[in-house]
């Protein structure tokens, strides 16, 4: 049985676009580090060694609920010691949240002897989603667990998700530094959608699928856009509709606000344009006098995993 693991939790895209709460991609970078320990000592101790303050209380911290849910079925007594060092700013709309309750359960699983699936262990991840942004949303858990692009067919409970390998592809991500909360951005949404602008957003999902599964990016750049959530919630990313006409000036396939913002991310055949395009969202946010982040990375294959074992 390992005593400690050191596992690497990778940011994701959710919604990509037109698949709100239900299509996602892994990232490269940046990712959570985290350490843990079995311990005979039931329950669950939390440090942090990053500057973001986040609770430690394991009642009230995505990675100790994720932690508590999945030693709940555990029979024998068992605890964990948890050292995290966020590399994904919390709050930056690229499944922080996500990348801590995903980790922490994988790193579990390890010590545990490897007893859950994947898919066990996504319902222990959305436990501490839930904590993060009030809704039960796997659409970033999906490829953190996974990795490649992902699929949520199903809700309430999520039983089918499917991973896709993805084309070569970049990322271009800027996170200006404003703040959005993922439940505030749920707010603002409608209730409701017209007949019409429904059909238009799911053959976009649809064409989106098909141009990754066939490696189309003249079919991905027709079918990111999304026109019901991001409407929604363009008030509350200053410089959303500049920065998106810049990035697909600079070449951009497309994209859109990640996640629920307010970073915005933009998909790109090369590295060379994807560097330009996170240039250009740069820029925008300079003009505003808002600071901001940026990441290029081509798509992560793998989801979180563990790097080192101690035995
Ligand atoms: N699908 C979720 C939303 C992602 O857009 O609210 C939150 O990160």
């Amino acid at each position: 049985m390992l005593d400690s693991v050191l596992v690497h939790s990778p940011a994701t895209l959710s919604n990509l676009g037109c698949g709100f709460d239900v299509l996602g991609l892994a990232l490269t970078a940046p990712y959570d580090t985290i350490r843990m320990w079995r311990t005979a000592v039931p329950g669950v101790r939390i440090r942090h060694l990053d500057g973001y303050c986040l609770p430690t209380d394991p009642a009230h911290n995505v990675a100790g609920v994720a932690l508590l849910a999945l030693l709940r079925e555990v029979p024998e007594a068992a605890g964990f010691d948890v050292e995290i060092t966020k590399g994904i700013r919390p709050g930056s709309g690229v499944g922080s949240s996500a990348a801590s309750a995903v980790g922490a359960v994988v790193g579990a699983n390890a010590l545990l002897g490897n007893r859950f699936t994947k898919m066990q262990l996504v319902e222990f991840a959305l436990a501490g989603e839930m904590v993060a942004s009030g809704a039960r949303h796997a659409d970033n858990i999906a490829p953190g667990m996974f990795g490649g692009f992902t699929v949520v067919r199903s809700l309430e409970p999520v039983t089918d998700i499917t991973a896709l390998a993805a084309p070569p592809l970049w990322v271009a991500v800027v996170h200006p530094q404003i703040e959005v909360k993922t439940s505030d951005a749920r707010r603002v949404l409608p209730a409701t959608v017209p007949l019409g602008l429904a059909v238009r957003q799911w053959a976009n999902v649809a064409g989106l699928v098909a141009g990754f599964l066939t490696a189309d990016y003249a079919l991905i750049s027709r079918s990111l856009d999304d026109y019901i959530v991001e409407p929604a919630r363009l008030a509350l990313i200053p410089g959303l509709a500049e920065a998106r006409a810049r990035a697909r000036a600079a070449g951009a396939l497309g994209g859109g606000i990640s996640g629920s913002g307010p970073s915005i991310f933009m998909l790109n055949q090369t590295e060379a344009t994807a560097q330009a395009v996170g240039a250009a969202m740069g820029s925008v946010f300079a003009e505003l006098g808002i600071a901001f982040n940026t990441y290029v990375g081509p798509v992560g294959t793998e989801g979180a995993r563990v790097v080192e074992e101690v035995l």
